[in-house]
């Protein structure tokens, strides 16, 4: 895998693996010329940039100028996505597009300002395409690594190292944001759900991306427990033409079946269940190799 200095990096091998996999599995010459990318809890922007590299630095011939933007609430990440995207660029060999980063809150709406220090991802998305001439656009493809790990696991199950050198923020939801997400995710009243505390962002990014029209959205879940209920929640919203869910390994030729909510969802690759894949309408025409 193509390396560079990240100054702090929280992406995992895992991580690494989908977004590889994902970049591998787009028919390049049926994407969008702007392609629009956004990852959400953006962390130090490992993610669109290697995203940004698989696409374009393995394949210099490509006619596209895609525009990633990365979101996240902490200002110290942020600033340090920055500091990686400048050493990127000096090895980026040709820099195409843009990659920005912006400060937002993934879980705030509109209504929940001003109390909220960051803006919500809607008022910041609108202020960084204000200048525009559309104003904002749709995000063909969503990817996110959020805080996944309940309260419970984390004192629990996580190795004391990363409860003492990661910041809480960024592993497990905000326990004031659990009993909302538990309404947004309860969508459909005939099929109700329990949700577990580390569930507390996904109903949120399933809605932004019913909003952004996204094409293509990857979410990293914790394990197979999660990613069924993630691919669970997607299958009930009832927009998403493949639901797919994508073991630490998806390029191994392993596929499995599961059943949610009457539908036969595959399951593919080794190791334990890493992320969600979701696809519909033109997203379904860019993806090959399935
Ligand atoms: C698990 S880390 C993922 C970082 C990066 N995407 C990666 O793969 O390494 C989760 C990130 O979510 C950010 N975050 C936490 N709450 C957020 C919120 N409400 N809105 C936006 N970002 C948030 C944290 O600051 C942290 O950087």
């Amino acid at each position: 895998m193509f390396c560079f200095p990240l100054i702090l990096s929280i992406s995992s091998p895992e991580t690494a693996a989908y977004v590889s996999y994902l970049s591998r599995l787009l028919l390049h010459e049926r994407l969008p010329h702007h392609l629009r990318v956004l990852d959400l809890c953006t962390g130090t922007g490992c993610i669109p940039l290697l995203f940004h590299h698989e696409l374009h630095a393995t394949r210099p011939e490509l006619d596209t100028t895609p525009e990633f933007v990365g979101v996240d609430i902490s200002a110290t990440a942020i600033n340090l996505a920055n500091e990686n995207r400048a050493t990127y660029a000096l090895s980026a060999r040709p820099a195409v597009g843009t990659i920005t980063f912006l400060d937002a809150d993934v879980l705030a709406t509109e209504s929940s300002l001003p109390a909220a220090i960051s803006p919500d991802l809607t008022t910041a998305l609108d202020t960084h395409h204000s200048s525009g001439t559309y104003g904002r656009p749709n995000y063909d493809i969503l990817i996110s690594n959020p805080p996944y790990i309940s309260p419970r696991a984390f004192r629990r199950t996580t190795a004391r190292s990363v409860q003492h050198f990661e910041p809480a923020l960024a592993l497990v939801p905000p326990a004031s944001q659990q009993d909302q997400a538990t309404r947004i995710a309860n969508t459909n009243p005939l099929e109700p759900e329990t949700t577990d505390p580390g569930d507390t962002f996904y109903p949120h990014l399933l809605s932004h991306a019913a909003t952004l029209n996204t094409q293509i959205a990857l979410l990293e879940v914790a394990d197979m427990s999660q990613a069924l209920r993630v691919a669970a929640m997607a299958v009930r919203q009832g927009i998403w033409e493949r639901v797919e869910i994508w073991r630490d390994e998806p390029a191994r030729s392993s596929l499995g079946r599961e059943v949610l909510g009457g539908r036969e969802i595959v399951v593919r690759g080794e190791g334990d269940g890493r992320s969600v894949f979701l696809v519909r309408g033109r997203g379904c025409g860019w993806v090959g190799g399935l």
